[in-house]
């Protein structure tokens, strides 16, 4: 069983990264981090930290080849681009999807997420027409 645990972040895809920031923090009044490069995952982010445990990750197109450039071009004011959940075992929860019939993203092996945890994508159409992003704690 895959045992789908805790909202980890919620990921809004943004055009102007320094922007989004921004908002939260000066018109919300929300804890922003730094922006922070990920190349390995073709993304620029900022963390705004919320009350409780889940966090809102803003995050824009770094690089030539981002996996969000397309997303963007849809949605040229940005949008709401996956939902992150926990898992214990990554592994364990992945092969329990697969058996089921989802589709991962890629290759199906974990890289090493935002927060430097294994992470996996699952195919939207198989998560009520939401990418779904896994990540082991
Ligand atoms: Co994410």
């Amino acid at each position: 069983m895959v045992g789908i645990g805790r909202l980890n972040h919620v990921a809004v895809a943004v055009p102007d990264l320094e922007a989004a920031a921004s908002f939260y923090r000066d018109i919300l009044g929300a804890e922003v981090s730094e922006a922070k490069d990920l190349p390995d995952q073709g993304v620029s982010t900022v963390i705004v930290r919320l009350v409780g445990t889940a966090c809102v990750e803003l995050i824009t197109p770094l690089g030539e080849a981002s996996p969000i450039a397309a997303f963007l071009e849809r949605n040229p004011k940005g949008g709401m681009h996956h939902l992150c959940y926990e898992v214990g075992d990554i592994i364990a929860a992945r092969d329990d999807l697969i058996a089921k019939g989802f589709r991962p993203i890629g290759s199906g092996e974990p890289s090493v997420g935002a927060h430097g945890k294994p992470v996996l994508f699952f195919h939207p159409r198989d998560f009520c027409g939401t990418l779904v992003e896994l990540e082991e704690v």
